[in-house]
């Protein structure tokens, strides 16, 4: 059990201002993002009163949708994906807010008819010319629609205009770096908020805090004391009805690159300065740029893919990813990939730090795992086998937590260890849900604080360490390239191998 005690640490990542009023423009407003969690994200924070009254939110898509339909279309999201309307009056009010705006992404006019309508609901709501622009659209139009909104003179004030894009961010290192520079040529990139939902995770916020603010890690946390390092991204779900998206992304572009490379560059990163976001930036950059795969000469050593065939998840029976609509019965797009990846700097050299994410796996869990070196010399080798080394684990989700695992003595008269869990989960220390992810970056960054976005060198930096395994996978070949794992069953055996080739194994979870 945990005990709180208050602890006045000032953390700059915890912010509890409210922002200036202005305008939050999302494009691709009629696709799932808007109703099942932006907009309940907001609705909720409309709750808490963490909003200014003259929020104004504005939704832009091609369908042709009146305010009252997009209205009505956004309440059943909060109703059915949010936590219910709660008070009619304020559903009332934010709904005041609401409006939408038909246009077409790539036709200047739709951007000035856009901008009219802007200096229109300034006047009415009063929000002084702030907006901030959400793109929710397919990746291929980030380009496109920031460099329609800079040629519409929308993104002008770096003080007033603020772009917000999706994730994923390019789709290779050459892909990336022409987004950022049509970025760049628009806007400054003090304006720019790359979005990756898991940096809004109270866990992986945590990260920081649970490294920087305790003294004891720190002096442990490099290649004198850690063996290795794991991180898993399990999910449960299946392709959920996305073919059209993931068969061109796979799980290294849709999990990899952004997900798990945040948890990987938080846990890697030396200590920042301050907790400004520059600072912190420039240490995940750094560490980023000194990672590579732990064998370039030998891919299959490093880099694993796998994809699910048909299996059982929850009870019932699933198909495989090739039946699945829309996925290409022949499609070698991988729905699982494990990664070994070194660091060469001084704290960890020779430390590897292994990470998969699979779709349809046994359980949805994900964490970060710190295996500790074993002893020395081991005392009881009459009493056990071998003594489990120590493993602490950083628990994102589900039942957010961190716990220690260490070696005592069972009680009784003979001398044996047995390994036991030293355990703090959120939900019995705080007794309250987490923050929704989306309702914490909404909110820094309509308040300009981009500490938790990914900043354009940083981006680049993890597609550039993803480079040569995407070169192979994206090459065509035959189906049977790719090793395959039943539904509702962890790694394929290659991914295990990964591994045991370093007489290590993937922690079953
Ligand atoms: C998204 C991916 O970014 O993250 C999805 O596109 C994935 O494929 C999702 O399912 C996982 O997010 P979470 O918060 O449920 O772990």
């Amino acid at each position: 059990m945990v005990t709180l005690t208050e602890n006045p640490l000032r953390v700059g990542l915890q912010q509890d201002r409210i922002p200036e009023p202005q305008i939050l423009i999302i494009f691709g407003a009629s696709g799932d993002l808007t109703q099942r969690k932006l907009v309940p994200a907001l609705y909720q924070m409309k709750l808490e009163r963490r909003l200014p009254p003259e929020l104004t939110i504005v939704g832009v898509a091609r369908r042709q949708w009146s305010h009252d339909f997009f209205r009505e279309h956004m309440r059943e999201g909060v109703e059915e994906f949010g936590g219910g309307l709660q008070s009619e009056q304020l559903w009332k009010e934010f709904a005041e807010g609401l409006f939408y705006c038909p246009g077409d992404i790539d036709n200047p006019e739709s951007y000035q008819k856009l901008k009219s309508f802007l200096a229109e609901l300034d006047t009415k709501r009063g929000t002084r010319g702030n907006r901030v622009f959400y793109l929710s659209v397919a990746p291929r139009f980030f380009g496109e629609a920031t460099q329609q909104l800079g040629n519409a003179g929308m993104l002008d004030d770096p003080t007033k205009q603020r772009l917000v894009i999706e994730k994923p961010f390019g789709r290779d290192l050459g892909s990336a770096r022409t987004l950022n520079r049509v970025v760049t040529q628009v806007c400054d990139e003090k304006q720019v908020y790359r979005i990756d939902h898991y940096l809004g995770k109270e866990t992986v916020q945590n990260l920081l805090v649970f490294r920087f603010a305790n003294a004891i890690f720190e002096p442990l946390w490099n290649r004198q004391f850690i063996d290795h390092v794991q991180i898993t991204v399990a999910e449960m779900v299946g392709l959920e009805g996305r073919a059209g998206y993931y068969e061109t992304s796979g799980a290294l572009r849709d999990m990899v690159q952004n997900h798990l490379m945040q948890l990987f560059s938080l846990t890697a990163m030396e200590p920042p300065n301050s907790l400004d976001a520059d600072s912190i930036r420039n240490e995940k950059v750094k560490v980023v740029q000194a990672t590579h795969l732990a064998d370039l000469s030998n891919l299959d050593r490093c880099a694993v893919r796998g994809q699910y065939t048909s299996g059982w998840s929850k009870g019932k029976q699933v198909p495989g990813y090739r039946d699945e609509e829309g996925a290409s019965p022949e499609s070698v797009t991988p729905t699982y990939a494990a990664l070994k990846l070194n660091i060469d700097n001084w704290r960890w050299k020779g430390v590897p730090f292994y990470l998969r994410t699979g779709k349809r796996m046994p359980k949805k869990v994900s964490e970060i795992a710190i295996q500790f070196k074993e002893v020395p010399y081991l005392m009881f080798q009459s009493a056990a086998k071998q003594a489990n080394p120590n493993v602490l684990a950083m628990r994102i989700q589900p039942n957010e937590g961190i716990s220690m695992r260490f070696e005592v003595k069972t009680p009784g008269s003979s001398l044996r260890t047995r390994s036991v869990d030293m355990d703090f989960r959120y939900d019995r220390a705080f007794g309250q849900a987490n923050t929704d992810a989306y309702s914490r970056l909404l909110i820094d960054c309509m308040l300009g604080d981009q500490t938790l976005f990914t900043r354009g060198d940083e981006v680049e930096a993890s597609w550039q360490v993803l480079t040569p395994v995407l070169d192979v996978w994206d090459a065509p070949a035959p189906p049977e390239v790719i090793p395959l794992y039943e539904a509702g069953t962890w790694e394929p055996v290659e991914a295990e191998l990964l591994l045991n080739r370093d007489g290590r194994r993937w922690r079953r979870l």
